[in-house]
């Protein structure tokens, strides 16, 4: 077993932030048809020395272990991160200790860079999420059938 899958596979075994955020201030949730993954993404945002940024993020995901291993990662990371430089975050940097992502996995980390982006993309000011307004997944996903590759999906 590589390296990459011992850090997956140890990361699995106490994945962090993960469920629903009743109180967040944004959410993305994006799918990838062609492996028929999603992941969803919340977003919380605060106020700190003068600046905007991530207090907290937590993700649900119909996924693949490697996307769930990256989501745990990357929600830890983003804590402190202004809104631009979570946008700038890609796959690979948003792995963090899992290391470099095999070719392979490397959609699995893009589904997690997607969600995030989505979730960045919904302004807190101007269109708080509402947990009323969080479809559950599986009804997300539903939503996904016929795209072919990862994709935002409205709400
Ligand atoms: Fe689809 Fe990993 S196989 S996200």
């Amino acid at each position: 077993m590589s390296d990459f899958e011992d850090k997956v596979r140890e990361t699995l075994a106490n994945p962090k932030n993960q469920g629903e955020m009743q109180d967040a201030d944004s959410v993305g949730t994006v799918g990838s048809p062609d492996c028929g993954d999603m992941l969803r993404m919340w977003l919380k945002f605060k106020e700190e020395n003068g600046k905007k940024v991530i207090d907290r993020a937590s993700f649900q995901s119909f996924g693949c272990q490697t996307a769930i291993a990256v989501a745990s990662m990357a929600t830890e990371m983003l804590k402190g991160k202004t809104e631009e430089e979570a946008r700038h975050l890609s796959a690979q940097e948003l792995s963090g200790d899992l290391g470099a992502l095999p070719p392979m996995k490397i959609h699995c980390g893009q589904l997690v860079e997607g969600a995030l982006k989505s979730a960045l993309d919904q302004s807190p000011a101007e269109e708080p999420a509402k947990a009323e307004d969080s479809n559950t997944l599986s009804n997300s996903m539903q939503q996904a059938s016929g795209k072919i590759r990862i994709v935002k999906l409205e709400e």
